[in-house]
Formats: C-alpha cells, structure tokens, sequence
C-alpha cells in the first residue's frame, strides 16, 4: 500500500466511550498518539470498514479539522475504499446519520462533544456510528474499549493535508475522499418529509414571523440553506447562524437559560411567533411559541397526535418510545391512536432497535431530543420543521395548539430539578438510601397521594431480549402522578441528582396554572423522601426545566 507507515504506540488509560462517545477535553485530545490509538482501535475491531466507505463530519468546534485530517489518513492506511466528508468538516450528527444510510456507507465518525462549551481549553469528543446510522451498541463500544487497552501500533500514511472546503474528490493513498455538501442530502431528506409548499405560504403569508438561534454551533448553514433558502423565511431568521470553533463563548445548549437571547425574541406582542433553538452537534431542539415554552415531552405527544398532518408521516405511525423519565403525555395519544409506547432508559441508543424493527415512528426525550425512523439519531431541525409543518398546517399558534392538546389529552404537569455537582458520595447515599426505602412505598398515604408503585426502572430489550438494570428509581401513584430520580450520565463535575416530577391534571379548567405551583406538593415529597437537604446539602435545585 502506498506510503503507509506503522507507528508504535502505547495505551491511554480512560479511552472507554460513554452514552455518547469518547468525551473529553480538548487538551486530552492533542497528546500525541491519543486520538490516533482510539481511531485505531475502531478499525482494529470493525472489519465492516476494511474496503468500505466512512463517513466522517463534526460539529466544526476547535480541534474539529486537525483530527479529521488524522482520521483521514489513518482510515487511508486501514483500506478504507472511500471516505465521504462534509465540507470543512461540517456535519450535524443527524446529517451524518442521514448521509451513512443514503450511501450505504460501513460506519461514521462524529466528531462533536454535543451542548459542552467548545475551545482550546473546552471539550472534544469523537463517536462512531455504524451502518443502521445509528451510534453503535454497547457490544461495538466495548471491543473498541478492549482494543484500545492493548494497542501497540496504528497505521498511518504520509500524505499532506487536504482542502475540505473545496467540494470534490480527492486521492488519499489508496484511498478515494469526496468533499460533499453538508447540507444538501439531509435537506433533500427534509423535503421527503415535510410540506415544503404549505410552509413556504406560511412564510410568505407576512402573517409570520420565526427565529431560529443556531447557538454559532453546526445548525446554522444547514438552518439558512432549509428556512431561509429554500422555505422562504426573512432574512435574518437564523441567528448566530456561522458556526464558531468556540460557539462565540457560549454554552451551545438549547434550554431557556442558555438560550436567553432567543425567550426574549419571543416575548410581548413584538415578539415573533415562533422561536427554535439546537444545540452545538444539531441533535436537540427547544420549540417555543410567542411567550410560550414547549415541554420536550409535550412536543413529543403533540407531534404524535398530528403527525397524520405530515406528509412523512400521513399514513400513520407505528409506535411512540420515550425515555423512562419522559412524561406520560406520549402515552395517552399512543392510547388513542391505539398504537404501542414504550418506556426505554434515558439515552437515544435503547430507541435503535425499535426504530429498526419498524416497532415506532417516532420517539423522544425530556432531555430536549426528539426524532423518528427517518435517521438514528434525534434531529433538531427536523423537530422544528414538523412544527413549522404543523403551523403552516393549523394556521393557528403554537400556544393554541398545546392548550388544544391538553384540552383532548389532559395535561402532564412536568418539571425537572438538577442538583448540579454534588459530592459523588453523597448522591450514591442518597440513591442507596431510595433504594431501602422501596419496598415500603407501596399503599403509602403522602397528602393527596397515594404510592401505587416503586422500583428501579429495569429495561428488557423487546427486540434483542437485553437487560439493563439500575436505570432509575420511579415512584408512580394511583391518580398517575409520578417522581423519578436518576443520576446524570453525562455530568463531568461530582455528580448530578436529576428529579423528574409529573402530574396529570384532566380538567381544562386548571390547566394555566404555573408549573411549579402546580406540582408543589411533589416536589415537597420529593425532598423528603430523597432527605436532600441533610444528603446533600443543597437547599434549591441548580437548574429547573
Ligand atoms: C445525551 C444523550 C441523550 C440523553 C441525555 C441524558 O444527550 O444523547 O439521549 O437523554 O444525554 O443525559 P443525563 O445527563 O440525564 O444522563
Ligand atoms: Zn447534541
């Protein structure tokens, strides 16, 4: 083979990927041989790639084209047959995800560390997806893992960098490298999807007014190319839309403190109708209407209950999936649509198999992620287009459509409180003592609430028949109302107590009630049950959602 050279190496200890790839900083990157050991380990264990094509892309945070011209060449000196990169390096993670199953492609690598602040002294992180387009199962991760503790040597070839911002096909070695558009097939697929027609009389209508704040992270080329573009929005409507090594300084994370700019372009009667953000790798959403903010887990019910509205999807769905800690507001539209819901562990991985046994459409997470069977992964901008669907639709406001909702459904009261970096050992406590506390909860009175069920939520993969245990305490009571308490997977500092609070309210007439008000009583018996205060210190939750 051309020029390639074998180099020596030794193991990094902590190269085990997590729920969504290796993440870690950027500095832990740039030590000689460390990403070089981790690629290699991928094509040490994925004989799929050896004469195949991969697709490789990031969210084009700092450090983002360095390691695709590393990746490159080592996926040239492994037989790679073709390798197909977005232009500058630039793909969402849904457009990865699209790009690998419209080509048929053996596997891709994403490069991004999601919503984490990006920089020189920020975070990095790199995935690998396999051939359903999906991030690869555990089974994969793990043998990557194995191999990267016993790796001795990776290949590479002398080769000089390429230009990734010119669209066209290159020779690396033996290996052939296209520059492709980023945006072009994952808008293609977009338009399979939506009514391009109904939106762009939307738009044209003057009637109409949207922003979306791509955060400076990947979405902003791809969300000027598709809204303003193509749909014809006004000039303008993406914000913050040139995507920057350090995301301009901010934390690329669409929830309503980071994205603060965004809440007040929808607020009072100069504020836009409809305002939408996604987060530095493109997969999640935040859909908020004027002076109206979206539940992720009912804007997952709602798209439900109206995807019939969308061409993609007219034909109805097969299946709804939310993560365990997702409100029920998904379960009563399955109910009425009398298809199947199902409740699987937090993380986008657990919905691949359903999605790939044609058991659900659509799925979705608290955790501001939403998608369906059209990638593997949850789609931010594809979230905002099926509302924007939905409107061009309805022609009515975002508000007057969940408050519709509700009316036929009910509403799920919801709310999320985060104990942001607490001591690892006083969360682990605090978990434990949940744990002894269980088998007693059952029939036990708290005020107007009754425990009808406690557990650790345990999942058992309907498709492969896999278990995966301790994946969250849940306390349901007789009237549906439920506490859920988890720690976070992806925290970076101690640990971080997540508690998912839920009620369900019937009745039409005390649905506008503040959130908080509204699920007090909960929250109170939360903090007893869990003794937070004594465990952790901590008067108030850090963050609220
Ligand atoms: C990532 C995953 C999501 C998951 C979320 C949960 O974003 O892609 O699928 O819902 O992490 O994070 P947590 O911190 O609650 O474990
Ligand atoms: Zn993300």
């Amino acid at each position: 083979m051309t020029d390639r050279k074998e180099i020596a190496t030794t193991p990094f200890d902590g190269q085990k990927p997590g729920t969504s790839g290796l993440r870690k900083k950027v500095k832990v990157f740039q030590q000689p041989h460390y990403l070089e050991n981790f690629v290699q380990a991928i094509f040490d264990t994925q004989s799929v790639l050896n004469n195949g094509c991969l697709v490789v892309g990031g969210d084009g945070r700092f450090y983002n084209r360095e390691a695709i011209q590393i990746i490159l060449r080592i996926a040239a000196a492994n037989g790679v047959a073709t390798a197909l990169v977005g232009r500058g390096g630039i793909l969402s993670t849904p457009a990865v995800s699209c790009v690998i199953r419209k080509y048929h492609a053996q596997g891709g690598i994403v490069l991004s560390a999601s919503h984490n602040p990006g920089g020189a002294d920020e975070d990095f992180g790199i995935k690998f997806n396999v051939a359903s387009g999906g991030p690869a199962p555990e089974i994969v991760t793990d043998d990557i893992f194995v191999r990267t503790r016993s790796i001795d040597r990776y290949f590479t070839i002398a080769a000089a960098p390429l230009d990734l911002d010119l669209l066209g096909e290159y020779q690396l070695g033996d290996m052939k490298v296209q520059v492709i558009d980023s945006v072009a097939d994952y808008a293609e697929l977009m338009a399979s999807l939506f009514n391009f027609d109904a939106i762009r009389q939307l738009f044209e209508s003057g009637a109409f007014r949207m922003r979306f704040d791509a955060m400076h992270a990947v979405t902003g080329p791809y969300a000027v190319e598709i809204l303003e573009n193509i749909l014809g929005a006004e000039p303008g409507t993406v914000i913050n839309g040139i995507p920057l090594e350090d995301f301009g300084g901010g934390h690329p994370d669409p929830n309503l403190v980071h994205a603060h700019e965004l809440v007040a372009l929808a607020h009072g009667s100069d504020g836009v109708d409809f305002a939408a953000a996604s987060d530095g790798d493109g997969d999640r959403n935040m859909i908020l209407g004027n002076d109206f903010f979206v539940t992720p887990s009912d804007s997952l019910a709602v798209l439900a209950a109206n995807a019939h509205l969308v061409p993609g999807y007219h034909q109805g769905i097969a299946g709804i999936a939310r993560s365990m800690p997702t409100s029920q507001a998904a379960d009563r539209v399955a109910a009425a649509l009398g298809v199947d819901c199902y409740e699987t562990p937090t993380g986008w991985k657990f919905f691949g198999n359903l999605l790939d046994a044609g058991r659900i459409t659509l799925c979705g997470e608290e955790s501001f992620g939403t998608g369906s069977h059209h990638v593997r992964e949850k789609d931010g901008l594809w979230a905002v287009l099926f509302w924007l669907n939905l409107l061009a639709i309805k022609r009515q406001s975002v508000g007057a459509i969940v408050r519709e909702h509700w009316q036929r459904f009910g509403r799920n009261y919801y709310t999320r409180h985060d104990y942001e970096a607490i001591n690892s050992t006083a969360a682990d406590g605090l978990m434990h003592h949940l744990h002894t506390l269980l088998p007693t909860l059952p029939q036990r009175v708290f005020g107007n609430y009754t425990v009808a069920y406690a557990d650790d939520f345990c999942y058992v993969d309907p498709i492969d028949a896999s278990m995966s245990t301790g994946q969250g305490i849940r306390i349901g009571f007789t009237d549906g109302s439920r506490i859920v308490f988890r720690l976070s997977g992806t925290g970076t500092e101690g640990a971080t107590l997540r508690i998912y609070i839920e009620q369900y309210e019937p009745d039409a007439t005390r649905h506008e009630r503040p959130v908080q008000d509204a699920l007090q009583p909960l929250i109170t018996i939360a903090r007893e049950l869990a003794q937070i205060e004594a465990r952790t210190e901590r008067t108030a939750p850090t963050v609220i959602t």
